[in-house]
């Protein structure tokens, strides 16, 4: 229950049924906040909350029993550099995972961290956010809380109003309860997510009720500086997240497409960006020209951006931020292409090995992660792809592999992939080390998908001896010493930089 700091427990009872017009502004104290998702989001900024408030109890809910078995258990069911530490040294105090409902009816504060994928059917397939988990939450929370007050904190990324929906169910059932709904938007990164979240550049807090977000910034404000957190309206708050993604992937999209011009005229990518982001107007983050982005954020949210346009009727918008994913589609098929055409025109039957399944590096993450496009590519010309990650199992890349090529990539039709023909393809011809140089050994090319450091520090003298010849190496995160490499007699293939062989092969 939320409670009043200086009031007694029947002042408490009172700020709870009568009217917020009458209530003294005095600060609300949160107790407990549960989060509903123990995903990629929920479990790090949970546990984040958790080491900053020790006085908090923090507990993540999820539906899930073997991701919450998972969190529980000595090997966490997600990799994010920072993390484990915390929620050894949290969990059993004030962390808790667990699949108790009743946990998070007793919570005053409930993030909704659940997953909002694009939708792959029906009406807006393939744009539009599938607000279906979040709906079946809210639903949820309306039928078991029946009376108190309650702060809804969106943190998943969704469509601009969704808040609006989330607020009609609450207050379409029987329920007493009073429910505040804050838009709370994440803006950690994969990788990177425990430092993210302990040093923000801003906390965004969106809301109509003071009180509450006055209640949730001063959870915040236990580690941020005050003036980083910023209070908006809701739909600024939720918009702002979807804009701020779209301005990244905007960047670097802007850089792939440049990349391309660098190939053909001899300009150097890194040197273009350098010069670039020297101007303090435009800055050097996101500028690396790549095989293109992943991540399960930037296209779901462009799409979000571009259905939310095409709605409004504003159809010249829309065009506008689609550019940024046909971009991104264009950078990983001429990167395949490119790997095609060097090896003489046909892959078939060769072994490629690939550097790097997550969509980028320090994390296990797999959505919408390059790796998984270009292979398909060089699959369905018949290579024999040996895939070797530091942190994807070999489950996953089986699994989403068979997706991609089953056409199942954004839905869940398992059955349909069990014993395809494009399932057997996949069995046959996708192969997962767990020794870099087992997956180079007697390769045709080596495919340099993901910018794991470890990658930099590989004896490329003994890689090249095992390797077939000519030795092809694509780099496509511009990660190695290209000059290094020609030395020991690779064929080199970088992004944004012109060939060493100029003539066709
Ligand atoms: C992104 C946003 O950065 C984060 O603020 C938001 O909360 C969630 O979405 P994330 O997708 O986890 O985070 O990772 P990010 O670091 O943004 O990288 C996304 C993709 O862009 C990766 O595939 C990365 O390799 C690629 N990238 C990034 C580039 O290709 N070039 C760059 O210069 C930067
Ligand atoms: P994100 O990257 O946004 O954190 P994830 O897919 O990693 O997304 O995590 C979302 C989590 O939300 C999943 O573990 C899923 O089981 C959970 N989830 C989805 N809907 C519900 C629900 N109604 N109740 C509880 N958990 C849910």
């Amino acid at each position: 229950m939320l409670v009043d700091d200086h009031s007694s427990p029947s002042d408490q009872e009172k700020n709870t049924t009568t009217d917020q017009e009458e209530q003294p502004q005095q600060p609300l104290v949160i107790k407990k906040i549960a989060c509903i998702g123990a995903g990629y989001v929920g479990g790090p900024t949970m546990s984040v909350i958790a080491t900053k408030c020790h006085d908090i109890q923090v507990i993540i809910y999820d539906m899930n029993q073997q991701r919450i078995d998972a969190w529980n258990s000595a090997e966490l069911p997600i990799f994010e550099p920072g993390l484990e530490e915390i929620v050894m040294e949290r969990r059993g105090k004030n962390l808790h995972f667990t699949t108790d409902y009743q946990q998070v009816v007793d919570s005053d504060v409930i993030f909704l961290s659940v997953n909002t994928p694009t939708k792959y059917y029906g009406v807006g397939k393939g744009r539009a956010a599938d607000l279906k988990y979040v709906e079946s939450c809210a639903r949820q929370l309306r039928d078991t809380i029946k009376s108190g007050r309650k702060i809804i904190v969106e943190k998943s990324t969704v469509p601009t109003r969704t808040s609006i929906a989330v607020k009609r169910i609450l207050e379409s059932g029987e329920s007493k309860a009073r429910f505040d709904i804050l838009s709370n938007p994440e803006f950690l990164a994969e990788g990177t997510a425990i430092s993210d979240l302990q040093n923000p550049d801003r906390v965004l807090i969106g809301g109509e009720d003071e009180e509450s977000i006055r209640a949730l910034s001063s959870v915040y404000e236990r580690w941020v500086p005050k003036e980083r957190v910023i209070t908006t309206n809701l739909w600024s708050s939720e918009l702002s997240k979807l804009v701020a993604n779209c301005m990244l992937a905007q960047r670097i999209s802007s850089m792939n497409a440049i990349s391309a011009l660098c190939e053909k005229t001899g300009a150097d990518i890194q040197q273009v960006s350098f010069a670039v982001g020297k101007d303090t107007r435009i800055g050097s983050k996101f500028l690396q020209a790549s095989v293109g982005f992943g991540g399960s954020c930037f296209q779901k949210d462009i799409l979000n951006l571009v259905y939310l346009a095409d709605h409004y009727n504003l159809p010249e918008v829309a065009k506008y931020f689609y550019g940024i994913i046909e971009i991104n589609n264009f950078q990983r098929e001429r990167f395949a292409k490119k790997v095609i055409h060097k090896l003489f025109n046909t892959v078939s039957g060769k072994k490629i090995c690939v550097l790097g399944f997550a969509f980028k590096k320090d994390t296990s993450d797999t959505r919408e992660t390059s790796s998984i496009f270009v292979c398909k590519s060089l699959l369905e010309e018949r290579a024999k792809i040996h895939i070797y990650d530091p942190k994807v199992t070999k489950k996953q890349i089986m699994y989403d592999m068979k997706s991609i090529m089953n056409d199942c990539y954004d839905g869940d039709f398992s059955a349909k992939m069990e014993s395809s023909r494009e399932s057997e393809l996949v069995e046959s011809n996708i192969f997962v080390s767990t020794d870099p140089y087992e997956a180079m050994s007697d390769a045709h090319a080596i495919l340099v998908l993901t910018e794991w450091d470890e990658f930099k520090q590989y004896d490329y003298k003994r890689v090249f001896e095992g390797m077939k010849k000519p030795a092809y190496l694509f780099d496509g995160r511009n990660i190695l010493n290209r000059k290094d490499l020609e030395t020991i007699g690779f064929d080199v293939y970088q992004i944004g930089k012109q060939e060493s062989h100029m003539a066709d092969w």
